[in-house]
């Protein structure tokens, strides 16, 4: 699979993005590998692994936990709610700051994709209704259980936990943070008409099934600044067994309230050429990701296209960056991509990690 983009490519140029220039637009979207250790810090291959993909305009890192509460959808994923988190996180920001490369963390909930197994705690929710997915834990894929819903007083802890992970986040000198809004995971939930039947101020309206993102954006824009701040959504995404059926409201209710606050960008996976996306792109006047979720062959004539008209400020990339930390250079050349291998994606150690070859390193297997 090749794809060249031509030398002048909008993509390829400079990007304004909070409080910083990043280099291009073309982002490093997050990616979960589980490989954290086991009281969630990150892998001590991290560092090298992300500093491989420094060229990447930003790095969102996988998507990482505010408590421990708020980990347990998958084995091994990492937190940052420890002293501990935090200097393994200073050291991965060091090197990747050291390649010349930016990057935020993504702060995560799981909400009902938790397992008991796992995270050692029962998952909650905003309603008690379970996803319809397994998962793996240490004793082999397993169902999920239904989850507790919140009570109103759990609300405002959780979104402290978030502002003091940010606040983490940046004391370990990261750049900033995404909120995770998307795929399924808690904040998605009280998004969603589905998985959100509650009755006090964070649902019903789309007001208020927006209220508990808007609140955790705002709270984490006011410790650590607007301008270090993103937050990602996936409008329609069914991951997770999500069914919206109402794709759209609580997301315009949201971007609607966010909108004052200029947050440093706005992160939407979805397809572009669904209606959608071009009623939330009416509404978001800042910066705007898109990360398209499709297959490596069509997607970035598109996304250059998209760039050059100014639909998009950047893009985000998920598995091509992940099995090609050179992607940038190999696009600039219309080199081979390599592809990415599924079965290492969760797998521990270092294979399908750090060891994906860089073109150099490519030509020299070849010529071995
Ligand atoms: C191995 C893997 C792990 C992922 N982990 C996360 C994650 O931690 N947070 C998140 O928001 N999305 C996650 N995603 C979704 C990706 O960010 C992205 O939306 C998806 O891979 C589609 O983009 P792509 O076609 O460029 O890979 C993950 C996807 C994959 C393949």
């Amino acid at each position: 699979m090749t794809y060249a983009l031509p030398a002048d490519a909008a993509l390829l140029q400079p990007v304004r993005i909070g409080y910083a220039d990043m280099r291009n637009r073309l982002f490093m979207a997050p990616l979960t590998r589980s490989r954290a250790q086991a009281d969630g810090t990150p892998s001590d291959l991290a560092a090298q692994y992300y500093s491989q993909r420094a060229a990447a305009g930003l790095i969102i890192s996988e998507a990482t936990a505010v408590s421990a509460a708020a980990n347990g959808a998958y084995l091994n994923t990492p937190g940052i709610y420890t002293e501990r988190h935090e200097s393994k996180w200073a050291e991965i920001a060091d090197e990747v700051h050291e390649a010349g490369g930016h990057m935020f963390v993504q702060l995560w909930h799981v909400g009902r994709m938790g397992h008991p197994d796992i995270s050692g705690v029962d998952p909650v929710a905003p309603s008690a209704i379970a996803a319809d997915v397994t998962t793996h834990t240490p004793t082999g894929k397993q169902p999920l259980p239904v989850p507790r819903a919140l009570r109103t007083d759990e609300i405002a802890p959780i979104v402290e936990d978030f502002r003091v992970a940010a606040r983490r986040a940046v004391d370990a000198g990261m750049d900033g943070v995404e909120i995770h809004g998307a795929n399924g995971y808690l904040l998605h939930e009280f998004l969603s008409d589905v998985t959100n039947r509650r009755t006090d101020r964070y649902g019903g309206s789309a007001e208020n099934r927006a209220r508990l993102a808007a609140e955790i954006v705002e709270a984490v824009a006011a410790e650590i600044g607007a301008d270090r701040v993103g937050l990602r959504i996936s409008p329609g995404n069914g991951a997770g067994d999500m069914r919206e059926v109402d794709e759209v409201a609580a997301y315009e209710a949201l971007l609607t309230r966010l909108a004052p606050l200029d947050i440093a960008y706005l992160h939407v996976l979805i397809d572009p050429d669904v209606p959608a996306f071009g009623a939330l792109r009416g509404l978001w006047s800042g910066p705007l990701v898109l990360n398209t979720g499709r297959e490596v062959d069509t997607r970035f004539c598109q996304l250059e296209e998209l760039a050059e008209w100014g639909v998009i400020s950047a893009a985000a990339v998920g598995r091509a960056f992940l099995a090609n930390p050179d992607l940038i250079d190999r696009l600039v050349l219309g080199a081979e991509l390599n592809e990415p291998d599924v079965a290492t994606f969760y797998a521990p150690g270092p294979g399908g990690y750090v060891d994906y070859p860089t073109l150099a390193e490519n030509a020299r297997i070849e010529t071995a």
